[in-house]
């Protein structure tokens, strides 16, 4: 028998036990032994619970028993977690984790952590809730290289966007029945700013490519700033906005990251992914694109990725050598602004006429937009695709002209 210790009982932590307990006979067999939960590490009190007398306060308890093999930890954040983390690799223990806070900011020290210990350190549940990734990305796909990697990682942001889109909900509403479902960070922040995707878009950088993409090197934009004007604009254009991270090699192994609102047209795979589903498309060089859909967050989705990871833990005699990056202490993300993207800008003009020649003098050919009941004084256009801070310097160019209200790339996947 595999006796496993779960620190944290929030909602991924009561979906692991939960999951341990409503699929035993499956899990035992396909683990080849039974795995039972034999501690639960939380400050809180659950007197409620039928597994009551298997909570600790003290997590000295679960790094001292020998008998626990495995550790998961899904409390969240960096501390305690790194700590606990860290000891119980030390320890000899695997940990299993569902904590990309944690993965994107330390994943390569406590990966060489594990290695050293002749254990692992897996994370399946870090990136796309319940939808295998991880593991794709290093065993399915190994014989690829990823040419670039895009996708949908905020169950939280794609609901609130769908709740708006679709049902005309306000921001907060929607967000409020997102926490209401345990689909939302702690801080909420995390998500609808972006950070959460993010950290998520750093870890499958930083397997795909070798080297650790750190959270502070990538651009980041949330979806605080999407209006109702924007979304129909985009329906005018033939598509929808989504929160997207992505990530692509270019020469001299540089990498492009970056997590932005964009237009995605709506023939491309990544457009019609609504509500708490997540979306990720892997383009690999043998494969072509590849894309991974299912539910992106909440208990029992998050819980099986954790608990699949627990199964392979227990069977796994050595360290993973495929699920592994070196920490190269270096910045190979470029500075977005010399990056390449079309965007869309919605902007006021007194003059629409004369606005309307200066912004095709300026850009080139564009593409105006329209919609019904647009102000008189507004304008949307969409540009080509050209280097980031030349759009920045055109519109500085236009400041007399006109006084832009929103902008967001658009991509093309
Ligand atoms: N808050 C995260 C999300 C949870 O909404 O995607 C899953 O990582």
């Amino acid at each position: 028998m595999a006796k496993i210790a779960v620190l944290g009982h929030g909602v991924v932590g009561s979906g692991v036990v939960e999951l341990c307990e409503k699929n035993k006979e499956s899990i035992q067999k396909r683990a080849g032994q039974p795995i039972k939960v034999k501690h639960i590490l939380d400050l809180r009190e659950f007197p409620e619970l039928n597994y009551a007398d298997k909570f600790t306060k003290d997590f000295n308890v679960i790094l001292n028993d020998d008998e626990v093999s495995v550790v998961v930890e899904v409390m969240g954040g960096i501390n305690p977690a790194y700590d606990f983390v860290k000891a119980s690799l030390q320890k000899g223990k695997n940990v299993v984790t569902s904590n990309k806070e944690l993965v994107a900011a330390k994943g390569a020290k406590l990966l060489e952590i594990a290695k050293q210990n002749n254990v692992n350190f897996l994370f399946e549940a870090s990136v796309g809730g319940g939808i295998p990734i991880i593991r794709p990305l290093h065993q399915c796909l190994a014989a690829n290289q990823i040419d670039e990697i895009a996708g949908i990682l905020n169950g939280t942001t794609n609901f609130i966007l769908t709740k708006m889109v679709k049902e005309q909900m306000s921001f907060d509403t929607a967000l409020q029945i997102a926490q209401e479902l345990g689909y939302a960070e702690r801080n909420p922040a995390a998500d609808v700013e972006g950070h959460d995707a993010c950290r998520k878009i750093c870890i499958l950088a930083s397997l795909a490519y070798g080297k650790h993409v750190y959270p502070e090197n990538v651009h980041t934009e949330g979806i605080t700033d999407i209006t109702l004007e924007d979304v129909a604009y985009a329906e005018s254009w033939g598509g929808a906005i989504k929160l997207i991270g992505r990530a692509k090699m270019i020469e001299d192994g540089k990498l492009v990251a970056m997590v932005s609102p964009a237009f995605i047209h709506r023939e491309s795979q990544l457009a019609s992914i609504d509500d708490v589903f997540n979306g990720i498309l892997v383009r690999g060089d043998a494969t072509g694109d590849v894309v991974f859909y299912g539910k992106g967050a909440g208990k029992l989705p998050t819980a099986s990725a954790v608990v699949a990871d627990v199964i392979d833990a227990t069977k796994a005699t050595k360290t993973s050598e495929s699920l592994s990056w070196i920490d190269s202490n270096e910045n190979f993300v470029i500075d977005y602004t010399l990056s390449s993207v079309a965007f869309y800008i919605r902007c006021t003009a007194e003059n629409m006429e004369e606005a309307k020649s200066a912004i095709s003098e300026q850009f080139g050919g564009v593409e105006f937009l329209s919609r019904m009941d647009a102000p008189q004084n507004v304008l949307a256009f969409v540009t080509k695709v050209m280097v980031e801070k030349d759009v920045e310097q055109k519109l500085q160019n236009l400041k007399n002209t006109l006084q832009v209200i929103s902008k967001i790339r658009v991509l093309d996947y």
